[in-house]
This record gives C-alpha cells, structure tokens and sequence, in this order.
C-alpha cells in the first residue's frame, strides 16, 4: 500500500458506506441494516446487506462482503488505488501525491491514457462508420441484419482503407509515439515506418465489465483473411479475463448466461433479446472466466457452434465451468451452425424453445462420445458403455449418479440394474467400491461440496463464531482473556484477524471490522473476513443458552490448538512443553466461563 494507514482509515471513514452504496444498489432499511437487490449476482428478493453500524456489505445469496472500498473494487473493478482516489475525492480529501511510487504513478498514468486512447478510437471508428467513407461497412452491417440501435449500443464503427488513419488521427490529439505504441492500434517497423493495425475492417470495440474500452475486434467485409483481428494484449487488455458483452449481461438479470463462441453471435443474441450471452475473446475458454460468470450467476448455458471445432471447444469450457461451480447445459443448435445463423433463420422464439430444451453437459459429453462408436458392432457397443460408466464416477453422491445411469441407460434401453453394476465395479476397481471418491473432487475447495474436510470445516465454524462474537460483545474480551489468543486459531486470515482485533481493543476499548479489513490485500481475505463480521449470533437465545455456546466454542477452539501444540512437542521430544500443555488440557476441563457475572 502506497499511503499511510491513517491517511487510509479516514477516508473509509468519511465516506458513509450507506452512503456510497446507495447511489448503485436500491437500499431498504430493516432494522439496523439496509437489504437490496444484489449488484453481484442475479436474485429477485434481496439478500444483499449493509451494515450502517459495521459499515460494511455482505450479501447472504453469494457470499460477497467487504467495505466501502471493496465495494468499489468489485463494482467498478477498481484497483485499491483507484477506490481509494475516488472516495477521497468524493468527500474533498487531497491525497498527497508523493505518497505514491513513482512507479506505480507512471503505471496508472498509462492504464489510464490507454482507457482515454481506447475510447478516442472508438469514437472515431464509429464516426467513420457513419460517414460517407463507411457506407459499405454501413451495408455489411445492415445486410447482417444489425439495428441501428443494436449497432450504436455495441459502439461498432469502421477503420479506414487508408495506413495510418487512426495514428494521424490519434497524434492529432496530442498522443505521443511511445504510449500509441502500447495501445496496440498502431505497428512500428524497425525502420520506424507506422501503420494501422486495423484497416478497411468493421470493428467491434472490447469493453471490460463496467463498458470501458480495452482493445478491438476488427471483422473483414468479405472472405478475406484473417477473419477476425484482435488487439494484442495490452496493459488494459487480458483476454483471459473478460468475456465480450459482459457488461450488458451483469444486469440482464436471467436465471443464466449463454456462453456462445463469436462476437457476432452475442450481438445477435442481444438484439433478439437474449441480453445475458457474453463470448470469450478468440480464445480457449479460462478459469478466470468462469469464475467471473460465477459472481453473476449459477447456471450457464453453452451455445458453441454445432461444428467439430466447437464442440470440441465446448467439450474443453464444462470441466473449467464446473469447475467453478456452475452447472452447466449444452444448447442444440442443428441444423444451423451457430446462434446468429438460428435466429436469422428460425428467430426468437424457436431459440427460446432450445434453451428451454438445453441438455444437461453429461448427456451431452455421452452423446459426443457415442460417435467414436459403431452402435451396431456388439464388441464397440461394449466399450462403450465401459466408458460411460467409468464416467460416471465423477458423481460421488449416489443419488445423482442413479440419476444420470437412469437417464443414459434408458437413452440406450440397456436397463438401470445392468448400467449399474457396471459402473459399481468399476468404482470397486479403482479400489473403493460403491463409495469411491475421485481425488479430483476430494482436494476440492468451496462449499458444499462432496468430501469437504468435514471435521476441519467445523473447527473453523467455531473460530468464525468466536472473532463474530468478539465483535457483537466485546465484554468476551476480559472474559477469554489468558484462555484464547490470536496463536489458537488455525486458519491464517483468523489467526491475523484475532490479532487486530486483539489490539485494537487492548488499544481503543473498541473494535472498527471496517478498519481491519484495510489490512487484507486481496479480494478474496477481504470478502473472507467481512463475511466474519456479517454473521448474525442469533439473538433468541437465552443468557443461558449463549453461556453453553461460548463454554462449548471456546473449548474446540483451545482444545484443538492445544493438540496441535502437543503433536508438534511430541515430535520435537520436547517433554518440558508437554508437561505444560497437559497441565492446561486438564484446567480446560474445568474451565468455565459465565456471562451474569462482571
Ligand atoms: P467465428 O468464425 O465463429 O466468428 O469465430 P463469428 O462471430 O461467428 O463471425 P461471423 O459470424 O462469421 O462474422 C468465433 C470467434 O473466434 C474469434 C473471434 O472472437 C470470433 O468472434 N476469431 C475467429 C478470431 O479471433 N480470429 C479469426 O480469424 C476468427
Ligand atoms: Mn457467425
């Protein structure tokens, strides 16, 4: 971090976080907090929360949280810097400018002459499609069947025959050689000889999630090749981090996403309706996407063209989708090749029908499978469906793999009992039997999900509780106080978490979670730790009740750091430590906290 953490924790201060959220999301007060709709992924009843007294978010549907800063983070899809530029200017602090790197300012300085670079281009592009000089991109357009509309909304434009259009143009602006260089708009030779990179092309300009302009994808008219050019990556530009028309598709606010392959196939999409299709940017479909998409919604819903390359390219995108904890369905587009092509041809209505109609990705997985075989020879018939079941081990609940050598085995008419037993033996292979568990999914994290560590999962429950009650009740304070300390949580964000709690109120007699949550740099401990500090205790408990909990919760905790303490003294031979680890094991036992007393 590049300023001083007072500098910081006034103006989180300063900006009420009600405040600022309030200008994106539509906010109700209930009770001490305020509910709206989640900006982060699609609900129809509010499950997002913002806690005037906290001042922090979380939202009960996904599982976001953080501060006003985070907020903007995630919102914006600011840098820390860049939040924390904005929210000073917003309630009129002077950010001293020495205070940042010299590097770092250089950098943001170019970030930001690129977005103005990006955008002045777009512009143009689209000013030259208009104009005379752009009529048969106008025509290519039009015979596309693009709207006016659809066409202003994508900002498509044209680049200009001529070789260095969009430099002369750019340079007249005032931008110098070295940072059109990293625009990637423009080609130096070694002979310092300078060229366009987009000419004579219909352009469709890449906007990240918040419609900033990041690159380009310029279309030739005819048959010419390439077909498409894309911008090289740049500093602004990540292809394997943004998905074409993701901008629009963050608030469609559908039950899904249509993932499709082709710029052209979004544009149809969302002129027929269809607002929540995005593309990948020419690229393999990556991880970071898909958790991207995740943020917004639950299901996805392919619509890869319908040829061998693209059902390939679905076939690579479901494990990174699911993966990422999407469920996943494959459109069938036949006879047409792609989304744009079906509704042109049937409309939108008939793609309606398809989506409803969707596949679930293993019955689709099947039936690509099933084309390696000859049907109608006994012996491939029989590798065939070896294969299936060896597939079918990846569910590990038996309830949804019965469900799925239900649906395959009534598709091939082989009987459920039959799919059954094969698929069990091959479990029993792979040395486990019925209940086989693929490592693949045990080593996975998140929740919910098959072969989490169920125990380990508990403890850190309690850890949660307590550091969420520390909050709520901070007379806990005295009262663990020589019992629990930062060393006994296990998890490193608590351990860290404790430890500013700790010191703030051995400092200040008071906690501020807001505060704490400067310290974490990166999206993910934030959104972790905040979650801590929107747990609600249940407040009808009774006194007595509460007291049980907390005797209960603060034993776990100090029970299992105290048999960690004693493996590792164990190992160590260390007998000394031993001896007073036992002597605080047996006073454990006897340890009893009340809540009526002091
Ligand atoms: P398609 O060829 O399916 O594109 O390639 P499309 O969008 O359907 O194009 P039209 O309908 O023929 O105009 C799918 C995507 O792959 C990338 C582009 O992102 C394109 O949208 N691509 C394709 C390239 O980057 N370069 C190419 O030469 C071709
Ligand atoms: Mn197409």
């Amino acid at each position: 971090m590049f300023y001083p953490e007072e500098l910081v924790e006034e103006i989180r201060q300063k900006n009420d976080i009600v405040d600022v959220i309030s200008s994106y999301v539509k906010l109700q007060r209930k009770g001490g907090s305020y509910m709206g709709l989640c900006p982060f992924h699609n609900e129809k009843s509010p499950s997002f929360s913002v806690s005037a007294a906290k001042q922090m978010y979380h939202c009960f549907g996904c599982g976001v949280g953080g501060n006003v800063f985070t907020f903007l983070m995630e919102y914006e899809n600011y840098s820390f810097v860049e939040a924390l530029k904005h929210l000073a200017g917003r309630v009129g602090v002077t950010l001293p400018e020495a205070e940042i790197s010299e590097e770092a300012k250089r950098q943001a300085g170019v970030k930001a002459r690129l977005l103005e670079i990006n955008k002045e281009a777009a512009k143009y592009y689209y000013f030259q499609l208009k104009s005379e000089r752009g009529q048969a991109a106008m025509n290519y357009l039009t015979n596309r069947q693009l709207t006016e509309e659809t066409i202003k909304k994508f900002g498509l434009g044209y680049s200009n025959q001529t070789g260095n259009d969009i430099y002369q143009y750019l340079k007249h602006l005032g931008y110098e050689d070295d940072i059109l260089r990293e625009s990637g708009l423009i080609s130096f030779d070694e002979k310092h000889k300078v060229y366009d990179k987009f000419w004579n092309r219909v352009m469709y300009p890449i906007m990240d999630v918040n419609s900033r302009v990041i690159g380009f994808g310029g279309r030739v008219m005819g048959d010419g090749l390439p077909k498409y050019l894309n911008s090289p990556e740049t500093k602004l530009f990540d292809k394997s981090r943004n998905l074409y028309g993701l901008n629009f598709a963050r608030t469609s606010r559908k039950q899904n996403f249509l993932i499709c392959e082709g710029y052209m196939d979004v544009i149809a999409l969302h002129q027929a309706g269809f607002t929540n299709a995005v593309a990948s940017l020419g690229t393999a479909f990556t991880g970071l996407q898909a958790n991207l998409i995740k943020r917004y919604t639950g299901e996805v819903l392919l619509t890869y063209d319908s040829d061998e390359a693209g059902t390939k390219a679905a076939l690579r995108a479901i494990p990174i989708l699911k993966e990422a904890g999407l469920t996943v369905k494959v459109i069938n587009m036949k006879p047409y090749k792609d989304p744009d092509e079906f509704i042109k041809a049937l409309g939108a209505e008939e793609f309606q029908k398809r989506i409803d109609g969707a596949r679930n990705s293993f019955l689709f997985e099947v039936e690509v499978m099933e084309r390696d075989y000859d049907m109608n020879d006994p012996e491939q018939k029989t590798r065939f469906f070896n294969e299936i079941a060896k597939k079918m081990l990846q569910f590990t609940e038996e309830i949804e793999r019965n469900i799925y050598i239900e649906a395959v085995s009534k598709k091939y008419d082989i009987g459920f009992d039959n799919l059954r037993k094969l698929v069990n033996s091959y479990g029993a292979r792979l040395g486990t039997g019925e209940n086989y568990k693929p490592k693949e999914y045990t080593e996975r994290k998140g929740k919910n999900l098959p072969g989490k560590d169920l125990p380990a999962e508990g403890m850190r429950q309690s850890q949660r509780i307590l550091l969420t009650w520390l909050i709520e009740d901070l007379r806990l304070f005295d009262k663990i106080k020589g019992i629990i300390a930062p060393a006994d949580f296990t998890e490193d964000l608590y351990k860290q978490t404790a430890e500013l709690l700790f010191e703030q109120f051995e400092k200040e007699g008071r906690v501020t979670p807001a505060k704490i949550l400067n310290h974490f740099e990166s999206k993910e401990e934030q959104k972790e730790a905040a979650s801590l500090f929107s747990l609600e205790l249940s407040s009808e408990m009774s006194t007595k009740e509460k007291e049980k909990a907390l005797n209960e919760t603060v034993q776990r905790i100090k029970k299992n750091s105290l048999e960690m303490q004693s493996k590792e003294a164990i190992a160590k031979n260390d007998i000394q430590t031993m001896q007073v680890i036992i002597k605080e094991q047996t006073d454990l036992q006897k340890l009893h906290i009340s809540l009526t007393d002091g």
